[in-house]
């Protein structure tokens, strides 16, 4: 999913291979690949399995074997005899901390079939890895620990690899030698798992006993469980099938990375066929928009193609000119994937910091990035029971259906609309932090919603262009922000009056009189103000389309409500319409001045969620304009103001 991968660390056997991966990887050409994952809860043996799959299919080069073997003795937790682990939990820091983080991919072949393991820790806040290693994997191998049998880790973790659409399932119960190797105990463990699996709609999984740490049933058949007569872990693993044509079948999607314009001769579209074939002559069409035409050439860097397929990465010559840009999707001209704005999902809470509701992060699907926003929850799931609860956010690991919004129309598919074959490409997506850049949530789109479908853009005659010519001015939104009682309003104010002296078609927008009306149904707490500012913006484009130059006056303490306003008005070719004017006032200040009397309620505690008191304020990172009213008369600010925008006209 949108390639959230780290590749965080590559020893030296991959670095072997890495030297000479050429010849490796053509020697290897004719054998299939299976991506899986291996998941479960901490201390399952996951690393003790995965050493152990590297080791047996000879992946450990001598040299490693000598440091293993030092390292075994040194700190290994398994009394001189070679820990398997130390080999996948390669950084120093981790050994000592006793756990892995983050995603590694391990690639490994035997004579049957070339190997990526996504080595995804158990730790309770690592489900982003969990995901970020399943989202391309074909098979998951759920570990269990015999001794501790299933648990909520481990229900997790099947929930997810069956929602992401992970058909192949391995459920091995390691460390059977710590149990004694026992039979009943095995066959209780596969009964509790397979009740949970009936229960969310997991059809099959195949359940084997092993023991990692001592190699039973990994790549070699067990002697201490005769009655055991299935598969060994690596035998299933070479032989089970993988439908590797499924995506193939599909109609055509390509989501466009980049535009590849080297010369005035040369045009084309590159990224990564999601799904179907092409070749040229074949009639597409480009999504958002919809027009149509052929496909004339097929460029790689090995040289032109005549067909190319789902997984390719390709550049595609069209034979119109035609819109088409990063984020387009091209697709076939009679098949193509829907575009909406609305949607409900399944979304994956992966962040510290729970969801805000109706904050606006980054979406990222495919290749497009949009601003997004979360109504709040229908209802949380509770992955030991399945039962929905009732959830008013979402917190670190919860799984949830909610609905969204985007603020332009998506190119998207269904995300389980073929359960054999999800369309994760342009199904799944992800949530980003404006501020911290975090990925946030990982999710899959249901549907669109019926209520966005039946509502289209009105085109109008008069525009943009149209009314801020009458008016001979360049529309601006002039956002002020700062503490209650720095300034904001006096200030705008007097911007507003001398704008007006110059004839310059103005409104001011402020917070207190805006609450009287449009907002006089929202209050101070976090979701209000966040709703009060995106109104505000709203307002505000409306504003400045109508060709005037808006002066707003709010608190507005969020940098992300900020931002996004600033997307916002940055959207359609209206870059530098968004000022942000810092009104940067002390707190001290502030409330020395305590014009409106509200500081002093809020130290005596009859006020609460008042900013800068109990709620906090985020002052801006790069203001276009800073005023401080410290060392400056409002008269003198709103002159300083005034001199930095009239330049713009
Ligand atoms: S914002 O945070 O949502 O941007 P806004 O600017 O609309 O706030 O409103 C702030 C004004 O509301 C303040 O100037 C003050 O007069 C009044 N107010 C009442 N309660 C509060 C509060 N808890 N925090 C801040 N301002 C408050």
């Amino acid at each position: 999913m949108n390639g959230i991968a780290t590749l965080d660390r590559v020893y030296r056997a991959d670095a072997l291979i890495a030297d000479d991966v050429d010849a490796y990887l053509d020697r290897h050409r004719r054998k299939t690949m299976l991506r899986f994952i291996t998941c479960g809860s901490v201390d399952d043996g996951k690393s003790t399995l995965i050493g152990r799959l590297l080791y047996d299919s000879r992946m450990i080069f001598e040299d490693q074997l000598e440091t293993l073997e030092a390292d075994s003795r040194r700190v290994g937790t398994q009394g001189g005899e070679i820990d398997f682990a130390l080999l996948v939990d390669g950084l120093a820091a981790e050994r000592e901390q006793g756990i892995t983080i983050d995603v590694a991919y391990r690639f490994f072949s035997t004579q049957r079939r070339k190997f990526i393991v996504a080595d995804t820790p158990g730790h309770e806040q690592y489900t982003r890895n969990m995901i970020t290693g399943a989202s391309t994997a074909d098979l998951a191998v759920i570990l269990v620990d015999a001794r501790k049998g299933v648990l909520t880790q481990t229900r997790r973790h099947s929930y997810l690899a069956h929602l992401i659409g992970i058909e192949r399932l391995v459920l091995a119960v390691n460390k059977m030698d710590l149990i004694g190797y026992d039979q009943a105990r095995y066959d209780a463990i596969v009964a509790d798992y397979a009740a949970f699996a009936a229960g969310i709609g997991i059809a099959a999984f195949t359940p084997m006993p092993i023991s990692g740490f001592r190699g039973d049933n990994v790549s070699h058949r067990s002697d201490n469980m005769p009655w055991y007569d299935g598969l060994t872990l690596m035998e299933h693993l070479e032989t089970v099938e993988v439908g590797v044509d499924a995506d193939q079948a599909k109609p055509l999607r390509m989501p466009v990375q980049w535009v590849n314009r080297p010369d005035l001769d040369f045009r084309g579209f590159s990224g990564l066929i999601a799904s179907g074939t092409v070749k040229p002559g074949d009639a597409i069409r480009v999504l958002p928009g919809g027009r149509t035409s052929t496909v004339s050439r097929i460029t790689t860097l090995g040289g032109d193609l005549d067909e190319a397929v789902a997984g390719q990465s390709v550049t595609l010559s069209l034979a119109d000119e035609i819109d088409c840009s990063r984020g387009s999707v091209i697709a076939a001209a009679d098949a193509p994937p829907q575009t909406a704005d609305q949607f409900e999902a399944t979304i994956v809470w992966m962040d510290d910091e729970p969801l805000i509701v109706g904050r606006s992060y980054w979406l990222k699907l495919a290749t497009q990035t949009v601003s997004a926003s979360v109504r709040e929850p229908k209802y949380q799931l509770n992955v030991n029971t399945m039962e929905h609860l009732a959830a008013r956010t979402l917190e670190l690991n919860a799984i949830g259906v909610a609905e969204l919004q985007t603020d332009r129309p998506i190119v998207f598919e269904p995300y389980a609309q073929d359960r054999t074959s999800p369309n994760r490409e342009l199904g799944g997506f992800i949530l980003i932090d404006r501020i911290t850049n975090a990925t946030v949530a990982a999710g899959m789109l249901h549907f669109s919603l019926r209520r966005a479908q039946n509502v289209h853009w009105q085109p109008t005659s008069i525009g943009r262009a149209d009314h801020a010519g009458l008016k001979n001015q360049t529309p601006r939104v002039l956002w002020f922000t700062g503490l209650s009682g720095a300034g904001k309003s006096t200030i705008a104010n007097e911007v507003e009056k001398r704008l007006n002296l110059m004839n310059r078609h103005t409104f001011l927008l402020d917070g207190d009189n805006v609450r009287h009306g449009l907002n006089r149904d929202l209050g101070f707490t976090e979701a209000d103000r966040i709703e009060n500012i995106r109104r505000v913006g709203e307002v505000a484009k409306l504003m400045a389309d109508a060709g005037l130059i808006v002066l707003t006056a709010f608190i507005s303490p969020f940098r992300a409500e900020r931002e996004m306003v600033r997307a916002m008005l940055q959207a359609d070719g209206r870059g530098g319409e968004f000022i942000e004017i810092f009104v940067d006032t002390s707190l001290a200040v502030a409330e020395a001045r305590d014009v409106k009397g509200l500081y002093r309620k809020a130290r005596a505690g009859e006020l609460a969620n008042f900013t800068g008191i109990d709620s906090p304020y985020e002052p801006p990172e790069r203001p276009e304009i800073v005023v401080n009213t410290s060392d400056m008369t409002p008269a003198e600010a709103a002159e300083f103001i005034v001199r930095q925008i009239m330049p713009l006209k």
